[in-house]
């Protein structure tokens, strides 16, 4: 056993529909790509202890980060969460439907950087950001972040160590380059406190002074 098979066995309990995310991912010939459940339950228990309301999530795929956020979020929480692909957001919502969240959940399917607009005109303000899409986009996800962040709001981002590629600093692909772009970015950034968690493939955290 290793520390994470340990903390996975004793602190986190994935019930039956969470776990079945993941053979219907296989299953309709789908990306296996959910994060790990180390980051389902880290992000599930900052959303509580920062009392957040109102979630905006960039990547939905089956939903399966989507409903650890939702379970997270008091009666009256809302998250919106956008998908490029309809058959992923098909997928999803179906898990959404069977979690009992739907008056939770909004789903917005198209590419994001048409439907972060939308978001953008709405005028909303957002607790919390779990960025989890097109790595390249990251940065210009974060910029629209931050026009929409209530002081205080957690910016997350998974995927942030690239599976060591963002410490492999020959590595110049074009992903690892801007994800290790975007780490020296946030821990440099005057109005964000960041760290980077080394659970998964990495979770970013950022907090947004305002
Ligand atoms: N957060 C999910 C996993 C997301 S995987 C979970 O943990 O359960 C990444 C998702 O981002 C994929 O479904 C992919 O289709 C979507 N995606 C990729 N590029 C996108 C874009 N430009 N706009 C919106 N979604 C995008
Ligand atoms: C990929 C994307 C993700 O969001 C992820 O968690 C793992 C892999 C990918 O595009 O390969
Ligand atoms: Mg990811």
């Amino acid at each position: 056993m290793d520390s994470t098979q340990y903390v996975r066995s004793t602190f986190i309990k994935e019930d039956g529909l969470l776990r079945s995310i993941t053979n219907g991912l296989i299953e309709h010939d789908m990306p296996q790509i959910s994060v790990s459940p180390e980051i389902g339950k880290t992000i599930y228990m900052l959303t509580k202890i920062a009392g957040v309301r109102n979630i905006l999530e960039i990547g939905t795929l089956g939903g399966y980060s989507t409903i650890w956020l939702a379970r997270a979020l008091p009666e009256d929480g809302k998250i919106i969460t956008l998908e490029l692909k309809k058959k992923h957001s098909d997928f999803a919502m179906q898990n959404i439907r069977e979690a009992g969240l739907s008056d939770k959940v909004e789903f917005l399917i198209g590419d994001a950087a048409d439907t972060l607009k939308q978001v953008e005109a709405s005028g909303d303000k957002f607790d919390l950001f779990f960025i989890d899409a097109d790595k390249i986009q990251y940065r210009h996800y974060l910029d629209v972040a931050l026009g929409m962040a209530n002081p205080g709001a957690l910016i997350l981002f998974d995927n942030m160590l690239l599976q060591g590629r963002v410490y492999d600093f020959g590595d110049t692909n074009p992903a690892a380059t801007a994800l290790r772009d975007l780490n020296n970015f946030i821990a440099n950034h005057p109005k964000l406190e960041s760290m980077l968690i080394a659970i998964g493939d990495g979770l970013g955290v950022c907090r947004f002074k305002g």
